[in-house]
């Protein structure tokens, strides 16, 4: 390459100038959900998101500090500037893309993603299926405990209005994170919880909080990607991120990380 132009694959040199120069990447997440982020027991964050960010991090040449925050705290906090990405097993869908609310209102000016993984959504049930849940029209007549403001939480409130038309109300407990959703369902408090598969697959397989018992149920219900969230103003960051995912690709450790999860 000429000078003073960054070569194809200087991405450091493609990084907006104010992350050069501090030198850091500041990411969001909600630490709640594992296998995709969540805490280690020195308080530090792991999972895959954080393993794809700190690679991500490596291939840009500056470090990455991951903030622990609500997911519906997520989306605002990188519109007001607070961290430079949102990485929390966030599905890329047109509402959060457009920022529109469940009425098609434009009520925020929307975030950018880049695109990996796919999931969709999972119904989490106590070990052995009680209630022989298997679609979300038997979650009518129950209770199901969730987290707000996620796809789960559309999902179940459109099945809201399915259950009052069959006169078998749905009663929905929203939470702040899916771990209280997954206590509340280890009480007995509810008879199902909603989150995404990989998540419900890890419940079920490792046990939940106390050593509870969980089966997932059903089918995956609308799979879908999940995207690095960016501020729509950084395009120069979601450009870099785009080639910085994509060399992992190339190099396998993208792969490397999803096997070392169990989900490739
Ligand atoms: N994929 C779902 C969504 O985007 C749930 C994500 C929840 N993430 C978390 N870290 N708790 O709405």
């Amino acid at each position: 390459s000429g000078p003073g132009k960054p070569s194809e694959d200087d991405l450091h040199a493609r990084l907006p100038e104010s992350i050069r120069t501090k030198g850091v990447l500041k990411i969001a997440s909600d630490l709640n959900y594992a296998p995709v982020e969540f805490k280690a027991s020195d308080g530090s964050a792991v999972g895959i998101d954080p393993d794809i960010a700190a690679e991500l991090g490596k291939q840009l040449g500056v470090k990455v500090e991951i903030a622990d925050t609500a997911f519906d705290k997520l989306i605002p906090g990188l519109q007001a500037g607070d961290f430079d990405l949102a990485m929390s097993a966030m599905t890329d869908n047109r509402q959060r893309r457009e920022g529109t609310d469940d009425n098609g209102k434009v009520v925020n000016p929307g975030v950018d993603f880049v695109d990996y993984f796919i999931a969709g959504t999972q119904m989490l049930v106590p070990k052995g299926n009680p209630e022989k849940i298997a679609k979300l029209d038997d979650l009518c007549g129950h209770t199901v405990a969730l987290q707000r403001g996620t796809t789960q939480d559309a999902i179940v409130e459109r099945q809201v209005g399915a259950c009052t038309r069959a006169h078998k109300p749905l009663t929905v407990k929203l939470f702040d994170n899916d771990t209280e959703a997954l206590a509340e369902l280890a009480a007995g408090r509810a008879d199902a919880d909603l989150n995404d598969y990989p998540v419900a697959a890890y419940v079920a397989a490792k046990g939940g909080p106390n050593g509870a018992k969980f089966d997932i149920a059903g089918a995956q219900l609308q799979p879908s990607p999940y995207g690095i969230a960016v501020n729509k103003k950084n395009t120069e960051l979601r450009d870099v991120l785009v080639k910085a995912l994509n060399q992992m690709i190339r190099d396998g450790s993208y792969e490397n990380i999803l096997q070392k999860w169990g989900v490739a």
